[in-house]
């Protein structure tokens, strides 16, 4: 957790500066909501992204002062994607005006993933907090991992929205590379506690 006071403080204030300036550019009437659906989409996803990184690369790295900072900030970093991913749903309330064509539009396979994934988050983020974490034990770790789902999900999504397959994969790659480093990293170690060749 990142130590209370002006240095979270001023984390959170750069983390809600691009949203702040979405929603100043809306209400000004300087954008269209669906204008901003890209935007306020591709920063959930991002933020999802930089909390899912360091886990593994503090398992190939080890936790060095940076990485330990970095991890310090992950909670932080899901609950910012939370919010951005809720704010994308605002800008999609009001790009589609109402509930009734929201509902319509559910059952289409780019719309329920994106459903899908925000559902994840909001239960991921509901519990990104000292009492749930204490209450929840165990289990806690093992909720907190819906944030995995939550973005696959987010990027399939981007995928079957338009088959956009660059931008959206860009943003799996960096994931991909480091599960599997982390892979060949363990089994190396693995294989060096038990004195097989590597
Ligand atoms: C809450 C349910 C959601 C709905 C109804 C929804 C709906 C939409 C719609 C209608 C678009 C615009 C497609 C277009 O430009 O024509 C969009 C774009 C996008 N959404 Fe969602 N979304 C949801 C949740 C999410 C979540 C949770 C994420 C992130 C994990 C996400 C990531 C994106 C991204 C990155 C784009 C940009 C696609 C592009 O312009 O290339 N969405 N979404």
């Amino acid at each position: 957790m990142l130590r209370r006071g002006l240095p979270k403080a001023v984390f959170w204030l750069v983390l809600a500066l691009p949203g702040g300036l979405m929603l100043a550019d809306f209400a000004g009437g300087g954008v269209l909501a669906m204008d901003l659906l890209h935007p306020s989409g591709e920063m959930a996803v991002r933020l999802m992204l930089l909390a899912l990184l360091v886990g593994p690369l503090i398992d190939i790295f080890g936790p060095g002062r940076f990485l330990r900072a970095w991890l310090a900030a992950r909670r932080n970093l899901g609950v910012a994607a939370f919010c951005y991913s809720a704010l994308h749903l605002l800008f999609y309330a009001f790009d589609m005006r109402m509930l009734s064509a929201m509902l319509d539009e559910m059952v289409l396979p780019p719309i329920w993933t994106g459903w899908l994934s925000f559902l994840a988050l909001l239960a991921a983020a509901s519990i990104s907090n000292d009492r749930a974490m204490r209450r929840l034990g165990r289990r806690w770790k093992q909720l907190q991992r819906l944030v995995y789902p939550a973005f696959l999900l987010g990027i399939v999504h981007w995928l079957l929205l338009g088959w956009f397959w660059g931008p959206a994969l860009v943003h799996l790659l960096p994931l991909i590379l480091v599960w599997t480093a982390r892979f060949l990293a363990l089994r190396k170690r693995r294989a060096r506690h038990e004195g097989l060749p590597t």
